[in-house]
């Protein structure tokens, strides 16, 4: 049988394709209605993310109204932590909760079996793949150790990670030893995720911007490397896409430091430096979340720009971050219209 052709995956190559694949983080979530009459059904956000028939019905109502080029699998970076049995929960209007780990937490944890633990998210991986469009990308994820242990640390989210860069300074070995297991945890995540019939992953490393350039070396580039490296020894043909949001100029030293196929841009990444990173291979991004909210001209005007710049190299459309809940629908549908019709 001919490879489908998934037209994200020949990005991933490096392989320029017009026009760009286009798929958004968060493109599963509360903008959309039907996700919010979904999640209304349900007790907890993680039974959403642990009960494969309603992850799998949420991760393809964005792909049945868009057609998007890329599917991510419904679940949560913090699904980890929770298989360490640290009390996960998401309250309503707050956010996401978990017992705060200290130094005798972090001596006593276990490496939890990620494959039985987690099976539910591996059925839906199963589930997705033989539900989607050939053509369609199967992305699934994991958050990068400096990201899962800023929570598990603070347990809760926090403007600066102000707890767990505290933490760092004052317990290097505890805090190592944390990125270490959350590491490991994290190649049988993945390895189970490609195994289940995901095309590729990303990474995402939403806070690792609050760090400073040698903290970005020992904390972000080290234990991304070591999941990358992790999981191309057992599947040597599994693409991943790294996400460092916040990073900067850092960006320069991320995409050989961790061995990714691609890197994520925010949207405060100039697109002159994007195109200096877009010689050593693909990148994806960058729109501002809010273009989505705001809509008419300054959508076009933006999506113009990243098309200008990024168009001519190995490109996957994106936002520079996750869509937010007062994004109009209707702008999703004229942001692919447009790349889709400018791209080219
Ligand atoms: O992109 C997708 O559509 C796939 C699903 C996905 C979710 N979270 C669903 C979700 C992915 C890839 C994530 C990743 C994630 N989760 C990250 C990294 C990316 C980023 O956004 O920076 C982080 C830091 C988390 C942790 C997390 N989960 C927080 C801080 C929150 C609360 C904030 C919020 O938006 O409510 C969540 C909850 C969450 N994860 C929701 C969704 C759709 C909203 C919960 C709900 O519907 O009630």
């Amino acid at each position: 049988m001919d490879r489908p052709k998934r037209t994200l995956l020949e990005v991933l190559e490096g392989k320029t394709v017009k026009p760009p694949p286009i798929w958004l983080m968060r493109q599963a979530g509360r903008y959309l209605p039907e996700y919010r009459a979904t999640r209304a059904n349900v007790k907890s956000f993680l039974d959403l993310c642990y009960t494969p028939d309603l992850a799998v019905e949420v991760t393809l109502q964005p792909i049945r109204r868009y057609a998007f080029d890329a599917a991510i699998l419904f679940s949560d970076i913090l699904v980890i932590p929770d298989a360490f049995d640290r009390n996960v929960r998401f309250v309503e209007g707050e956010g996401p909760q978990l017992d705060p780990i200290d130094e005798a937490g972090i001596a006593a944890l276990s490496m939890p079996d990620v494959v039985a633990r987690l099976a539910p998210v591996f059925e839906t991986v199963r589930r997705l793949r033989s539900q989607l469009p050939a053509e369609t990308t199967l992305l699934g994820f994991c958050g990068a150790p400096w990201t899962i242990a800023t929570y598990m640390i603070a347990g809760h989210g926090t403007p600066d990670q102000a707890p767990a860069r505290l933490f760092a300074y004052r317990h290097p070995a505890a805090f190592e030893r944390l990125l270490s297991i959350i590491a490991e945890a994290s190649i049988s995540y993945l390895v189970a995720q490609i195994d289940a019939g995901a095309d590729a992953v990303q990474i995402f490393d939403s806070w690792a911007g609050v760090l400073g350039d040698h903290e970005f070396d020992e904390y972000a580039i080290k234990p991304v490397k070591r999941i990358i490296d992790g999981l191309r020894a057992e599947r040597p043909q599994a693409k991943v896409i790294a996400f460092a949001k916040g990073a900067g100029y850092n960006l320069k030293r991320y995409r050989q430091g961790t061995g990714a196929d691609a890197i994520g841009l925010d949207w405060s990444v100039p697109l002159d430096f994007a195109v200096e990173l877009q010689k050593d291979g693909a990148v994806q991004g960058n729109l501002d979340p809010l273009r989505m909210v705001a809509g008419g001209d300054s959508l076009d005007a933006g999506i113009d720009r990243i098309l200008d710049k990024l168009g001519n190299g190995p490109l996957i459309f994106n936002l520079g971050h996750g869509i937010t809940p007062q994004a109009d629908p209707a702008n999703v549908d004229r942001l692919i219209r447009r790349v889709r019709s400018l791209g080219g």
